[in-house]
């Protein structure tokens, strides 16, 4: 298959190969009736001209009017309902909701837990939010298209028991929207308040496919959550450079300086700052240190040693122009193929080919080690890891979630390339 067959291959019937042969279909795994309370949402997706705010008029396709689409906000236990309407995409749409331990009938991929919903049609999703944090949502029928074109958009759990611990808090998602990089929906940045002495919590998502390095400017911080879970008890950092792949997502706890401003800069994004607070400027830090989950925060008491049932090796890499996961691109890759309550240890090698955020739907993996090196600080949950070249990593998942599942880069045109495959139950 050349690359231009790979790019549609979301909706080719040629993907069933290596996405059925096991016992498990999605059509009966929903979410259980529950006396949770229902917070509905209705999101339409149509072709729709955007005026940005630095003058450019751009053609995107959008959730109700805008790209970002409407930040779905609800909380922890809630019982979610999105209706999704298609008014005018012709290729059809649906929508994947990037980390939410969904039921696989609602996880959103077209050709596999649904038919996209062609134009002039609906589908309902529902699922339970159990876990609070910072998610987002976006189309997974032809995502590299889709998401570029800007169908996507926050998804925010938040916890129960509100903390007292911040003040206020920021959304801030990036995306690539066609040529032109954003940060909710602005092409010249985003301010956000925060008064000296304040904390304040900056969800930052990455809704790109390339990775972006963050420098915090003016205060000290702390990586309170990667991927919607808490860490245990973060250390305070000062001038520590953040990496954020594709698809992740970091919350920053930042204390706001006397003089009342700090600025979030990226260099793959430098017209687009975070501003919180409206002091004096701070004095520009001069870089610092990569942030490392290796041996950041405390490890939890009586961690369990953990024991597992089955292996797989994966190596991320490329061959010619094919993106590639152990040499094979897309349908050639056999699944990984698990049973309900296995214990998964997944080897996961960047060999080449760029940075490769990689994604597991369905389930949340703990990073157990990278380059041979155990984690010896916070346990650390994920759904998407970055991982750049030479990099090994060893994560444990728990087969806890029956279904069909899809497994990718998150540099969607990566995934479209060839590198992606199925975590399947047998
Ligand atoms: Cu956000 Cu299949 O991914
Ligand atoms: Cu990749």
């Amino acid at each position: 298959t050349g690359m231009a067959g790979m790019e549609h291959m979301e909706h080719m019937a040629g993907m069933e190969n290596s996405l059925t042969g096991g016992e498990v279909s999605c059509d009966s795994l929903t979410a259980p009736e529950s006396s949770a309370p229902i917070r509905k949402f209705e999101l339409t997706a149509a072709r729709t001209t955007l005026k940005l705010d630095n003058g450019k008029t751009v053609k995107a396709w959008t959730f109700n009017g805008s790209s970002p689409g409407l930040e779905l906000r609800v909380t922890e236990g809630d019982r979610v309902v999105i209706t999704l309407h298609n008014k005018d995409i012709e290729d059809g749409v649906t929508i994947h909701w990037h980390g939410i331990e969904v039921p696989c009938s609602q996880d959103g991929i077209a050709g596999l837990t649904q038919d996209a919903v062609p134009p002039g049609s609906q589908f309902t999703y529902t699922f339970i939010a159990t876990t609070p944090g910072t998610y987002w949502y976006h189309s997974h029928q032809m995502s590299s298209i889709q998401v570029g074109k800007g169908l996507l958009g926050a998804l925010i759990v938040e916890p129960k028991a509100k903390s007292a611990a911040s003040t206020s808090e920021t959304t801030a998602l990036y995306q690539q929207l066609g040529s032109t990089m954003l940060v909710n929906g602005s092409a010249k940045g985003l301010t956000a308040p925060g008064l000296p002495g304040e904390l304040v919590r900056l969800r930052l998502i990455n809704a790109g496919n390339e990775t972006m390095e963050f420098n915090v400017e003016g205060a000290s911080f702390r990586v309170v959550a990667m991927d919607g879970h808490d860490l245990h008890e973060p250390g305070l950092l000062d001038g520590s450079i953040v990496p954020i792949g594709a698809g992740q997502r970091y919350d920053l706890l930042i204390l706001v300086p006397n003089t009342g401003k700090v600025i979030i800069t990226s260099p793959s994004a430098k017209s687009l700052p975070i501003t919180i607070g409206s002091g004096s400027d701070p004095q520009h830090s001069a870089g610092g240190q990569l942030f490392s989950f290796i041996d950041y925060g405390t490890p939890l008491p009586n961690d369990t040693i953990l024991q597992t049932d089955r292996r797989y090796n994966l190596k991320l890499g490329q061959n010619l122009f094919v993106k590639s996961i152990n040499g094979k691109a897309f349908s050639d890759i056999p699944p990984m193929t698990v049973k309900e309550g296995d214990r998964v240890l997944i080897t996961v090698s960047n060999v080449g080919g760029g940075d490769h955020p990689f994604h597991v739907h369905g389930h949340v993996f703990r990073v157990l080690s990278k380059n041979g090196v155990a984690l010896h600080g916070s346990p650390v949950y994920l759904d998407t890891l970055l991982t750049k070249k030479g990099d090994t990593y060893e994560l444990y998942l728990e087969a806890n979630n029956p279904g069909l599942w899809m497994v990718h880069c998150h540099n969607l045109k990566h995934a479209s390339m060839g590198m992606s495959m199925m975590l399947n139950y047998e």
